[in-house]
């Protein structure tokens, strides 16, 4: 959580690292600053609350130079405050960071008992101290003193630092949090996120972690912390800066929730092979030996993420009998699980950067499993770690609740079932083109319900002043349920709760009343007579039902509704792709006409890089 950016160049440095912070906010937004290289002194500038509270600072105040970094930040040691906000600095240096330093407390107070006058209640200040130290004690530039003294520092970490005395020059480093350094014509940046660095470069290079870089106008050096010098490849980035802007849209999400056909398109194009009912294996991450020796599968994932790796189980128990766990990657690092050496351990995470799973995929590969990462970002943390990745290609997500990256994860998924299937022989060529083709259709039928997108407008209003809302599904829709409830939850701050619809009469049917809107993900499959009689019992209790299926499922369902919403026909195996987009829109306008803060919503992070 967090996000820093860097840019040293012979531009004006200010706007360039406010524009890098804006594609950045989804990081943290309670508080930002800059510090502003002038050639001779560093100017500071933070502000408490949204960014925009910065950018406005600084019409007030403009900050001159063509060196300078800057930080949106999401609090975790220290209330956000302007005084716990970063820049931090001590002496001639100004650090950013993200991250989280362990042993900061101990630092603290042997720098204290040194002296050192501690201004903020942050893990980030001693850093700037013990640079400072290292320069008085005779480091003879910034790059040196920066790496000297991370030997001292034991956590998380992605920083930025330029020094007064030092113009034209920016030191960076990063472990365990995300650092994207982009290389320019005669200018350097760096970044938490590759959309922050688009503007003005498409040659990025990711740093590893323990390295520390030194940015100059002309070029940079890489060297470990240890001290030892390093080479890493330069990437071109295909991501473009247009899908890193709301183009028209009134939030990201809702852009977001409208590409989804086009995400969807581009995470199976050149992987599935139609006519032979099969996926290639050289797209999927898994090797053919592997997808036949593995005895079990063990999904890892947090939130959203973690509600598609529900979905996965379904597809991979039915279309590849192969055993299948799922466990939230915040319960795995404690509670110690068995894996075995032939677990395919399948770790999902849009951002790649996830520190609950990225420590879950530690555990595994500690115990000799094999991993597979399915991610939305190239070259993040967690498919760097993994024996294999299968990226989902949705583009940047900016919006804080994930829309795209889900769709796109289910798609990744559905297609790793199909490649297990055929691999272990136990899904016929035809039924997996039956189902490639469902998939491959997906994407059309996604545009006919966005196409209707102003009938969940009117929908949503009969939400908006509901406290609790209950969403119920069986089978592949009670992951579907569950999203939709994180979805409202996130953005509209209603309380909102999944359930499988089976588990009603275990419990919550106590909760129903005329005031409670229920949400039913009911296609009419093979369980929509088993959904349809736990809709009764809710409708017998006063219960306030929205349906959603198909003509048949809305044609044959026997109870009076508060309303429908009826969804294109499709194979049973692609529902939750298609029902997932409604309870997107739903959540959308209902946080919309409540007046929340959509792309923004209180309390959250994009990437939760803290436990
Ligand atoms: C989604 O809307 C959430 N903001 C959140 O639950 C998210 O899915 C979770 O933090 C996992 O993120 P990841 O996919 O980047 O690992």
């Amino acid at each position: 959580m967090c996000g820093i950016v860097g840019y040293v160049g012979s531009k004006n440095a200010a706007p360039i690292i406010v524009d890098g912070l804006r594609k950045l906010e989804y990081r943290g937004y309670d508080s930002a600053g800059i510090a502003i290289h002038d050639g001779k002194s560093i100017e500071i500038v933070r502000t408490l609350g949204k960014l925009v509270k910065l950018s406005d600072a600084l019409e007030k105040r403009t900050l001159l130079g063509s060196t300078g970094i800057g930080h949106t930040r999401w609090a975790t040691h220290g209330r956000p405050s302007e005084i716990n906000a970063h820049p931090h600095s001590a002496g001639p240096i100004a650090v950013v960071h993200n991250g989280i330093i362990e042993n900061h407390v101990a630092v603290r107070q042997e720098l204290e008992g040194q002296g050192v006058k501690f201004l903020s209640d942050t893990d980030t200040e001693i850093v700037a101290h013990l640079i400072q130290r290292e320069l008085v004690q005779g480091a003879p530039n910034l790059f040196e003193a920066t790496r000297r003294s991370l030997l001292r520092v034991v956590g998380a970490y992605a920083i930025a630092v330029v020094s007064r005395d030092e113009p034209g020059v920016i030191v960076a480093a990063r472990n365990g949090s995300p650092l994207v350094v982009g290389v320019g014509e005669d200018e350097m940046l760096c970044g938490s996120d590759i959309p922050a660095l688009l503007a003005h470069t498409r040659q990025m290079l990711f740093l590893e972690d323990g390295d520390v870089v030194e940015l100059k106008a002309k070029g940079y050096r890489i060297e470990t912390v240890a001290g030892e010098k390093v080479e890493r490849k330069v990437k071109r980035i295909d991501w473009s800066a247009v899908q890193a802007e709301k183009s028209g849209f009134k939030h990201f999400m809702l852009k977001e929730i409208h590409e989804q056909p086009d995400c969807i398109e581009a995470t199976l194009r050149g992987r599935i092979d139609l006519a032979g009912g099969d996926v290639y294996a050289a797209e999927i991450g898994v090797t053919p030996e592997l997808a036949r020796g593995l005895r079990r599968i063990y999904f890892v994932a947090c939130g959203t993420s973690h509600h598609a790796a529900m979905a996965g189980r379904y597809w991979v128990e039915k279309l590849a009998r192969v055993p299948a766990v799922v466990d939230l990657a915040s319960e795995v690092r404690y509670r110690d699980p068995v894996f075995f050496a032939d677990d395919l351990v399948v770790a999902i995470s849009q951002s790649g950067e996830t520190v609950d799973t990225l420590f879950a995929v530690k555990a595994a590969r500690a115990a000799g499993a094999k991993v597979l990462a399915i991610s939305n970002v190239v070259d993040s943390a967690i498919p760097r770690l993994a024996d294999g990745a299968l990226y989902t290609h949705a583009g940047p997500e900016i919006g804080v609740a994930s829309t795209k990256c889900f769709t796109a994860q289910l798609a990744a998924l559905l297609m790793l079932s199909v490649y297990l299937g055929r691999r272990r022989e136990t899904l016929s060529k035809e039924r997996a083109q039956e189902v490639l083709q469902a998939l491959w259709e997906t994407p059309s039928h996604m545009r006919d319900v966005l196409g209707d997108a102003d009938y969940m407008h009117v929908i949503a209003k009969k939400l908006t002043h509901a406290k609790d809302v209950l969403f119920l599904g069986r089978g592949l829709g009670f992951p579907i349920a569950l999203e939709g409830a994180l979805k409202l939850k996130e953005i509209s701050y209603a309380h909102a709760e999944g359930y499988a619809a089976g588990e009603m009469k275990h419990g919550p049917i106590a909760l129903i009343d005329d005031q409670m809107p229920i949400i039913v993900v009911a296609p009419h499959d093979e369980l929509f007579e088993k959904t349809a009689s736990n809709v009764q019992e809710v409708l017998a209790r006063g219960g306030k039902v929205i349906m959603m299926s198909d003509a048949a499922g809305i044609a044959s369902f026997p109870g009076r509704t508060l309303a429908t919403i009826r969804l294109p026909d499709c194979d049973p195996f692609v529902a939750p792709i298609l029902y997932a987009v409604p309870l997107q829109l739903l959540a959308y306008y209902t946080a919309v006409h409540k007046g929340t803060d959509v792309d923004q919503p209180r309390n959250l992070a994009k990437s939760v890089t803290v436990e």
